[in-house]
């Protein structure tokens, strides 16, 4: 199969039109099979579920090229039962979970042209979504949905690939306590861009969210998880009901102690801790991680001794065995790898 001519090494985290996407339609209670197409426009009523209360939830995984040129996906059955939790959350149906891996290979293969090469530094985003799309005026769960699946050749999701970057603390909250944070509802992510443009503005990479209830605790960022080390090379990250349960970050604490023989903490992480931390980093399918280097409190800089040229070495090792199974070039654990073509 011969590839789109892309510049695959210069790509940035962006939209690009591949040339098929999966759609499913739920209707009188029943998704229909669902089928590729090439129109890449959504056509709904202008009173859809998804316009007036945002009644929407999506996921976000990626394919890659291994070295020896097959096409694989990482933990695709995770990435399942989480919409499928979403669905749940926000009164929308779930897309059987077999039936969700399933689009995600048959929406994969028709786009292999646009995956890009083994080290060529760029991979595929896959991005799920579902939304209702009937007209719903009062308060009220809709009654037809549809689920769709596009994929986009990216590269790194911060500027600079693997430099550390700088985070604020966000005076705003991200999520409740019993709230949705645990969801990846769109409407967690709409309530998050003031913050974003406004970290942008102020030269900031990201926000660094604290647990609304006390301020006390760190939780996430907009788009990632938290992952820190101590000085003794423990690994140590967040525990809480309002951050999204990361695939990465779950398939990091693994990683962590069964390839590299670390400690893992998974536990409540209180902010006064962090400048005691030896590395931070930030964890997602787009972030992949992410070195933190600074952390600006209100004006008062954490500097993680890492420093801001590049990552801490317990980080370096994590990032390498997890692309390295990714990528095919270590052995993953049974069952993280789907092999696509
Ligand atoms: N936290 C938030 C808020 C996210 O949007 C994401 C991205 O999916 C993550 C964490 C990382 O999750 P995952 O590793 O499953 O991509
Ligand atoms: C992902 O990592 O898949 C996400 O959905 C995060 C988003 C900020 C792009």
């Amino acid at each position: 199969m011969e590839k789109k001519n892309i510049d695959w090494s210069s790509l940035g985290f962006g939209y690009i039109k591949t040339d098929k996407r999966f759609v499913a339609n739920f209707k009188n209670g029943a998704w229909e099979e669902g089928v590729l197409t090439e129109d890449s426009n959504v056509v709904i009523s202008e009173c859809a579920g998804v316009l007036q209360y945002a009644q929407t939830c999506f996921e976000g995984l990626k394919a890659y090229t291994t070295e020896d040129g097959k096409i694989v996906c990482f933990r695709p059955d995770l990435n399942a039962s989480r919409m499928a939790d979403s669905c749940k959350r926000l009164q929308m149906p779930v897309f059987p979970e077999d039936k969700f891996v399933e689009a995600v290979v048959e929406t994969v293969k028709a786009n292999a042209a646009y995956v890009p090469p083994f080290g060529s530094g760029a991979t595929l985003y896959i991005r799920p979504y579902m939304f209702g799309s009937n007209p719903v005026i009062g308060v009220k769960p809709a009654d037809e949905y549809q689920f769709r699946i596009f994929c986009t050749p990216v590269g790194p999701y911060f500027k600079g690939g693997a430099k550390p970057i700088t985070i604020r603390v966000c005076d705003y909250d991200r999520a409740a306590p019993h709230g949705t944070g645990h969801i990846k509802a769109g409407l967690n992510y709409a309530m998050s861009l003031y913050q974003i443009v406004d970290a942008h503005e102020q030269g900031y990479a990201e926000n660094m969210y604290l647990d609304a209830a006390t301020r006390t605790k760190v939780e996430e960022t907009g788009g990632a998880n938290f992952i820190f080390i101590t000085k003794d090379g423990t690994f140590v990250t967040p525990k809480s009901d309002s951050i999204l349960p990361s695939i990465t970050r779950r398939s990091l604490m693994i990683v962590a102690e069964k390839y590299l023989g670390m400690k893992v903490e998974h536990r409540e992480v209180y902010f006064d801790e962090v400048k005691d931390f030896a590395e931070a980093g930030l964890c997602g399918t787009a972030a992949v991680i992410s070195p933190v280097g600074k952390i600006v409190d209100h004006g008062k800089e954490i500097l993680i001794p890492s420093g801001m040229e590049e990552m801490g070495p317990w980080t370096k090792k994590l990032y390498d065995t997890l692309t390295g199974i990714q990528m095919g070039k270590i052995e993953a654990p049974e069952g993280w790898i789907k092999e696509i073509m």
